[in-house]
């Protein structure tokens, strides 16, 4: 494709479609009050509008430049392509009927804008060609950061050649840059240098969506706030060569990449100018540092998935997460309630979730952490008493009795984040098992071997009344080795004060890979799940296989779980690695 040798300024096919500008992007996500709190606090936007669950946010005195619609997964809800008119809008109806491209129905709410149609574009990306925004009088308060304006939005593509004949040719785009004839492009519709961009890569989704901060100074400004509030920034800051914009990507708390930028080519002079070709090497992006963009973010997700390691945006640092006591739970549609001395239970309702096969952030969801942290070697112990209640009715894709109070299940685990060994209990209404995993923390992004169960788990038949109070606890006494090094090491599980299993071992666990030697660290996890591993017909179930991804072991029901009595003590009483701090 040789784009770069076609004639800079091009006639649409539909000459009525013209594109002012890419005014808002509307973005569907789980969890809307709290990724709004995310870009009012983080990102700098200020609510201006709820509509039957959808959250509208501002940077300007326009209506909105962020939708968030409720779903149950993230993605595109629409891109908002501002007309001049109404008179436009009429016309971009007009274009779409005679090019045979029929409007889309327009049904969610949509505050602040005039007149709209729908259509979908080759990769079925919904598009909304509407008229001016409303303007919103009162002014902004004044936040430590603040965008100035929606940037862009850049897609992957299934096809770029039949997705550019529909923006350039159908849409009147005009066409900025590109990187190896058809890896990238980028087109405009004003004198910005991308309204949009795409990635050509068979895959149609969003890669990452931009809001523009007015100088570099406001980059810095944000870099801090960043810091301030532990967000990771996946890639940057620094400045594309395609576009000249300085840039940095951070994650939304629902996954979705942002980008914030500034100082973006201005094509002032459309006679003039000529979109260049670009090398696909890191230098193209990353023009300062050539360094290679994070395998997540070209994948468009802002979290890396794979990434277990302490202070991972998977194991939650950075993120916002519902806090009550010593407590977290990183499902932030969990209800927490901390202990009194009145009523020493610690209760856990998640009215929903859904815990995927292959994405550790899913499983994540339902883990509750203890905001405390122990130094390795001193040898722990971790008990609660659990009672769990599985309440759920939503249809599964096992046909298992929702109701059924089989499957209700915890788990305690102590859980070594830098060395990688999981000492882990599980408990289900009828069984327990005992077993101790080893993960490699250091293992390249998306390696199959990411996780390496080891192979001593212990199943446990117990008749448990639903609903009835046991303690479970795990003592672990470590060797007086050092940790990365061979040495003798033995966990104990305990229920109702009764050993039921212990293991002595000798580690061997290969270091981790650099950069990620970290001081040995014990976080005390509990996690409530259901488990399939009573099903009739054997499916499912962490047993038969211990699954390293709990492929098919876990769906979403709503449940409560009662941990009464939670205590962590130190069982030894000399460190074994140097006590951090
Ligand atoms: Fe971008």
């Amino acid at each position: 494709m040789q784009h770069s040798q076609k004639p800079i300024h091009r006639t649409p096919l539909s000459p009525m479609i013209e594109i002012k500008r890419i005014g808002h992007v509307g973005i569907q996500v789980p969890n809307v009050e709290h990724v709004a709190a995310f870009y009012e606090n983080i990102v700098g936007l200020e609510i201006s509008d709820r509509v039957d669950g959808s959250i509208f946010l501002r940077c300007n005195e326009q209506h909105h430049c962020l939708g968030l619609y409720p779903a149950a997964e993230r993605g595109l809800h629409h891109l908002g392509l501002e007309v001049h008119d109404a008179t436009a809008v009429e016309c971009v109806r007009e274009a779409l009927r005679e090019l045979g491209l029929e409007p889309i129905p327009d049904e969610d709410p949509h505050p602040g804008i005039g007149e709209s149609v729908c259509c979908r574009d080759p990769d079925g990306n919904c598009l909304k060609f509407y008229e001016g925004m409303h303007h919103v009088d009162r002014p902004l308060l004044p936040r430590e950061v603040q965008p100035v304006k929606f940037g862009h939005i850049t897609y992957h593509t299934i096809d770029l050649k039949r997705t550019l004949a529909f923006y350039i040719d159908v849409l009147g785009f005009r066409l900025s840059d590109t990187v190896e004839g058809n890896m990238l492009a980028w087109v405009r519709c004003n004198q910005d240098h991308h309204g949009i961009a795409f990635l050509n890569d068979g895959q149609a989704k969003v890669n990452h969506y931009c809001f523009d901060l007015t100088d570099w100074h406001a980059i810095k400004e944000t870099c801090d706030h960043l810091k301030r509030n532990q967000v990771p920034i996946i890639y940057g800051p620094s400045r594309h060569g395609p576009g000249d914009n300085i840039f940095l990507y951070i994650p939304d708390p629902a996954g979705n990449v942002i980008e914030l930028s500034t100082e973006m080519l201005q094509v002032s002079d459309e006679l003039s100018y000529r979109p260049q070709d670009w090398p696909n090497a890191p230098g193209t992006v990353d023009v300062w540092r050539a360094m290679p963009a994070p395998q997540h973010f070209l994948d468009g997700n802002g979290r890396d998935f794979h990434d277990w390691s302490a202070g991972s945006a998977v194991i939650g640092a950075g993120w916002h997460v519902l806090e009550a006591g010593d407590f977290r739970a990183l499902d932030p549609a969990a209800q927490i309630t901390t202990p009194t001395p009145e009523l020493p239970e610690f209760t856990i309702d998640i009215p929903k979730f859904t815990l995927g096969a292959k994405n550790p952030v899913d499983h994540v969801k339902a883990l509750i952490r203890a905001d405390r942290r122990f130094a390795a070697g001193t040898g722990l112990a971790a008990g609660v008493d659990i009672a769990v209640q599985v309440h759920g009715t939503a249809a599964n894709p096992y046909d298992a009795d929702p109701d059924d109070p089989r499957l209700g299940s915890g788990s305690i685990a102590l859980i070594d984040d830098s060395a990688g060994i999981v000492l882990n209990f599980e408990i289900s209404n009828r069984r327990i098992m005992a077993l101790r995993e080893l993960f490699v923390v250091s293992a390249p992004a998306g390696a199959a071997d990411s996780v390496k169960p080891m192979a001593d788990p212990v199943m446990i038949d117990l008749l448990i009344e639903p609903g009835s109070w046991h303690r479970y606890e795990i003592r672990y006494y470590p060797g007086d080795d050092a940790l990365l090094a061979p040495g003798p090491d033995r966990a104990e599980w305990y229920v109702d004060g009764e050993l039921v299993h212990a293991v002595d071992w000798v580690a061997t666990i290969d270091p981790p890979a650099a950069p990620v030697i970290k001081p040995a660290r014990f976080t005390v996890n509990m996690a409530i799940f259901t488990l399939l591993d009573d099903l009739s017909d054997g499916r499912g179930g962490t047993i038969p296989g211990l699954d390293p991804g709990y492929e098919q072991t876990l769906f979403g029901q709503g449940v409560t779980s009662r941990w009464r009595n939670l205590e962590v003590t130190e069982i030894a009483d000399k460190w074994h690695l140097q006590k951090e701090g």
